[in-house]
């Protein structure tokens, strides 16, 4: 028992460490920089996001839904910093700021011809404002995830250059908030 805890002790420790080291790197490295082997098991590549404890909590920006090949129903919610931007029309959107988007597969249901409700969930979505650190993608860290692990760099290369298209001129979110 004693053991145990000394060693989960050392671990908790070592991480710790870990983390405080890469997060004062990180504000004046590009957001490039690999990642260390003990944060990349659950953090996007590129950009060190994590999926935010207790984000499920949060409140709703709006919904949406992606016809064609993905078909998917959708689901952005913002942390407290995330919602008072919105809620005062500011932009850019505060450092600290948090949006997560949720998707599930539109199915009809089963229950009532012609209503549709979500089906099995496909990923987990995050964007993180830090305009120190992610200054090379304006401001934005981006990480999405299937089955809470991140997918691989390719498809992190492809956020950035899509909100920046689209997006430029409301701090790269799409999300409006639906009253
Ligand atoms: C081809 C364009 C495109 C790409 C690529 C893309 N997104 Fe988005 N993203 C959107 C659109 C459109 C929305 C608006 C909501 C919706 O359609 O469900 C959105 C919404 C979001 C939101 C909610 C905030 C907002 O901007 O509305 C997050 C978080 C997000 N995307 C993360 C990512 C991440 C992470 C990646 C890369 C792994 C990514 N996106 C790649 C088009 C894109």
């Amino acid at each position: 028992m004693h053991i145990v805890f000394r060693r989960a002790a050392a671990i908790l420790l070592a991480s710790t460490f870990a983390g405080l080291v890469w997060g004062q790197g990180a504000a004046d490295k590009t957001a490039s920089r690999p990642l260390p082997a003990s944060l990349a098991d659950d953090a996007s590549p590129i950009f060190g996001v994590t999926i935010p404890s207790g984000y499920r909590q949060w409140e709703l920006v709006a919904p949406s839904h992606e016809a064609g090949r993905l078909d998917e129903l959708r689901g952005v919610l913002g942390n407290r910093i995330a919602l008072a931007a919105y809620r005062e029309n500011t932009l850019p959107f505060p450092d600290g700021t948090i949006l997560v988007k949720l998707a599930w597969k539109h199915v009809a249901s089963d229950e009532l011809e012609g209503a549709f409700v979500p089906g099995r969930p496909t990923t987990v979505q995050v964007m993180v404002k830090d305009s120190a650190r992610y200054a090379a993608t304006g401001g934005w860290g981006f990480g999405r995830f299937i089955g809470g692990k991140p997918v691989d760099e390719a498809q992190h290369e492809t956020c950035y250059a899509c909100h920046a298209a689209n997006v430029k001129s409301h701090d790269l979110v799409f999300t409006r908030y639906a009253p």
